[in-house]
């Protein structure tokens, strides 16, 4: 597997092939292993890129506690197929007197953009730079971040960049635990909690329970804060209305420090 490591490498390596291009912060699990799969099921190559971007994440954040493993990450990588991995430094992304940011108005600011005021930007800044420094044909994100995958999807779609962005859905674990890096924090007994998000998101999401019912058995399961537990409409995350054609449910919770999100479609 190729290592790029600069945006010129990465411009000459990639040309004139077909790519998929899968962007991640590293601390890879199944989930992402899952995207790269996709990525060379649809494409000539599938580039991966692992870059911890410190621009989503808040002061008070846990960027300094995010796992890094890029050695384990790089093997992962190798064995799942993918043929380079891009590995660009901070200062190659981010150089002395960078001063841009790629702000979405409305998608962003609701949800994940009213709890962690700074994310999205920080997700669309870079996500736009590497979109262009690498110019894939198809690009790749979970369902997990589902809102984050919104996000992409109306940046890409206003700033006409050429590219086709796919969502894949969610891996879960054998209990329905969203595979995420976060989860790596869970002690058992913690773990034990988060599996009650998923069930509760089922109920909500096959009719068996409301919105503020799953609100209540969130907090009545272990967790310690609910930032939200809310049915959107799946294509604006407004609450739904009349032109409402398919709906999610979507919750952000912590059990402690940690915060957990998942999202499901509802089925009626
Ligand atoms: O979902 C993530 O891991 C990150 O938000 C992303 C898309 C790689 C941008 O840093």
């Amino acid at each position: 597997m190729k290592i790029v490591k600069s945006i010129k490498d990465l411009s000459v390596y990639r040309k004139n092939k077909f790519v998929s291009f899968v962007p991640t912060m590293g601390a890879l699990h199944e989930g992402h292993l899952a995207l790269v799969r996709e990525g060379l099921n649809c494409a000539d190559i599938c580039i991966p890129y692992i870059f911890l971007n410190p621009k989503q994440f808040a002061p008070h954040e846990d960027l300094e506690a995010y796992p890094k493993t890029l050695e384990a990450d790089l093997e992962k990588l190798e064995k799942t197929g993918a043929q380079a991995v891009y590995l660009p430094d901070a200062d190659e992304i981010y150089p002395d007197g960078f001063s841009t940011s790629v702000k979405v108005s409305g998608i962003s600011e609701m949800l994940e953009g009213e709890f962690r005021p700074h994310f999205f930007d920080g997700v669309a800044t870079i996500v736009t730079k590497m979109l262009l420094q690498c110019l894939p044909d198809i690009a790749l994100f979970g369902e997990k971040d589902y809102q984050q995958l919104l996000v992409i999807k109306k940046l890409v779609s206003d700033l006409n960049i050429p590219v086709d962005v796919k969502g894949v859905p969610t891996m879960r674990d054998e209990n329905g635990l969203a595979l995420s890096s976060r989860n790596a924090y869970l002690n058992e007994e913690q773990y034990q909690i988060a599996c009650h998000l998923n069930r509760i998101l089922s109920d909500i999401s096959k009719g068996k329970i409301n919105e503020n019912r799953g609100r209540e058995a969130l907090l009545e399961a272990g967790f310690d804060k609910v930032d939200y537990c809310t049915v959107r409409d799946a294509q604006t995350l407004l609450p739904p209305d009349e032109n409402t054609t398919e709906r999610r449910v979507l919750a952000a919770a912590f059990i402690g420090t940690t915060r957990l999100i998942d999202n499901l479609a509802m089925s009626q």
